[in-house]
């Protein structure tokens, strides 16, 4: 099934000078950029997007980290777009996330892991709407 996908590309790849890696490794997957930019966000924004987690330990230091200078958020297309971007990122810590995906390439932190990807169908069309209002 064609789904959409939030994707995010953390502070640490923008800092890091990963943007083209990493967008690359979407594009050679064969997913589609339906909309892409690169922003500053509020702790508001922060606890919006992270509403599963704000009451978590780790939360304070994760909105800290993720409103530390500019990021990219994209909405990527494709079939079975949300499965196969969470499989492309490799699993959350990058310490033990597989070689060949995103963290286990090129992260080495379980907090500054490059990336984001909607984990369902219900998560996407939340964070589509959150972070690209005008997107129908
Ligand atoms: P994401 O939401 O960013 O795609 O990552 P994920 O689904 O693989 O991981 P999730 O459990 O949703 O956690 C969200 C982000 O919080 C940071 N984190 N820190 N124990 C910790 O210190 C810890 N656990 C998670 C990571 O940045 C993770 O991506
Ligand atoms: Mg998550």
């Amino acid at each position: 099934m064609i789904q959409r996908t939030l994707v995010l590309l953390k502070p640490d790849t923008v800092r890091r000078g990963l943007i083209g890696e990493i967008l690359g490794r979407y594009e050679a997957k064969g997913l589609t950029l339906v909309a892409m930019d690169l922003r500053a966000i509020d702790e508001a924004q922060a606890d919006a997007h992270y509403a599963e987690h704000v009451e978590r330990d780790f939360y304070p230091p994760l909105r800290a980290f993720v409103t530390s200078g500019p990021l990219v958020a994209m909405v990527l297309e494709g079939d079975e777009a949300i499965e196969v971007v969470r499989a492309v990122n490799g699993a959350t810590d990058g310490r033990v996330a597989a070689p060949g995906s995103v963290r286990g390439d090129l992260s080495l932190s379980n907090r500054e892991n490059l990336v984001h990807g909607s984990d369902s169908v219900q998560s996407a069309a939340r964070e589509i709407d959150l972070w690209f209002p005008d997107l129908t």
